[in-house]
C-alpha cells in the first residue's frame, strides 16, 4: 500500500477547499489500484470536505491538535473535538509550527501521548534544518526528534503511527531530497522507532516522505520499498500537478500487482 497524504495547510478556504476536495477525488476515478488518500484541510473546512469525502474511501485528518480535552485554552482545537467532525488522522509537529508557532518537542510528546490515547493516527513530522543537513548530522537531529516525541509512549496493537521525514530545506523550495537520501533516512527511522517504541510495532508504522514532491518526482519516491508514502504541500492544492502524483502511485501499484 502507498499513501498520500494532501497537506493544504492555510492555502483554501471553506469553499475553496470543497472544490478541492471533489477535484482531488476525481483523480482516483477509474484506476485499478489505488493508493490511500489522506486529506487535510484547514479546521474550519473539516466538516464541509467531510460530506465531499464520505463513502470516497478517502481519509480525513487534521493539520494540528491540542493536547487537552477541553478548557481555557484559547484558539485550540481538542482531538475529541476533531473526531467529532471525522477526523481519524492529526498532523502533529510539522517543522512551519515548529519554527513559526515555536512547538517544542515536549508539546509534541504531549500531542503524541494524548492523540494515542483517544484512538487518533499521529503523523508525526520530523525533518532536519539546511544547516544541519550542510553538516551531515541530520540523523542526529532526527534521532533526537524521535526519541523525545515517543517518550513514554506505548503503542497499543491497534495503534497506527506514521512519521513524516520532512527536511525542512526541502519543503516549498522546489529542491526535494535524493532518493538515497531518503532511503537512508526512512531504514534509520524505521529502526530506531521501533527500537524506542518496541519490537512488534514494525507493522504499524509508515514511513513517508515529503518536502517538494511533485508530479515529476513522485514517481522516484514512491517505487521504493523503504516509501510507503509521501506528504504534499504546493501540489497538493494544485489539482493538475496532484494528479500526476496519484497517477505515479497508482503505476507503482500497478507493477507491485504483477
Ligand atoms: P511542499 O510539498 O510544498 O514542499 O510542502 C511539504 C510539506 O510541508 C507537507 O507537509
Amino acid at each position: 500500500m502507498k499513501t498520500i497524504i494532501a497537506n493544504w495547510k492555510m492555502n483554501v478556504g471553506v469553499r475553496e477547499s470543497v472544490a478541492l476536495a471533489r477535484g482531488t477525488l476525481l483523480t482516483l476515478r477509474g484506476r485499478k489500484h489505488i493508493p490511500e488518500l489522506v486529506i487535510l484541510p484547514p479546521f474550519v473546512a473539516l466538516s464541509e470536505v467531510r460530506k465531499v469525502v464520505a463513502r470516497s474511501g478517502a481519509i480525513l485528518g487534521a493539520q494540528n491538535v491540542f493536547w487537552e480535552d477541553a478548557g481555557a485554552y484559547t484558539g485550540e482545537i481538542s482531538a475529541r473535538m476533531l473526531q467529532e467532525v471525522g477526523v481519524t488522522h492529526v498532523l502533529i509537529g510539522h517543522s512551519e509550527r515548529r519554527q513559526v508557532l515555536h512547538e517544542t518537542d515536549e508539546m509534541i510528546n504531549k500531542k503524541i501521548l494524548h492523540v494515542f490515547e483517544l484512538g487518533l493516527k499521529p503523523i508525526l513530522c520530523v525533518g532536519e534544518t539546511a544547516q544541519v543537513h550542510q553538516a551531515g548530522k541530520s540523523k542526529d537531529v532526527v534521532a533526537q526528534q524521535l526519541k523525545a516525541a515517543f517518550s513514554s509512549a506505548h503503542l497499543r496493537p491497534s495503534d497506527r503511527l506514521s512519521i513524516a521525514y520532512e527536511p525542512v530545506w526541502a519543503i516549498g523550495t522546489g529542491q526535494s531530497a535524493t532518493v538515497s537520501e531518503i532511503v537512508e533516512m526512512h531504514v534509520f527511522i524505521r529502526s530506531l522507532t521501533q527500537e524506542i517504541l518496541g519490537e512488534r510495532v514494525l507493522s504499524q508504522i509508515r514511513v513517508l516522505y515529503g518536502g517538494s514532491v511533485d508530479g515529476e518526482n513522485a514517481y522516484r519516491f514512491l517505487r521504493e520499498k523503504e516509501v510507503d508514502g509521501v506528504l504534499v504541500g504546493g501540489a497538493s492544492v494544485k489539482i493538475n500537478q496532484f494528479k500526476d502524483i496519484v497517477q505515479a502511485a497508482c503505476e507503482v501499484l500497478e507493477a507491485q500487482s504483477v
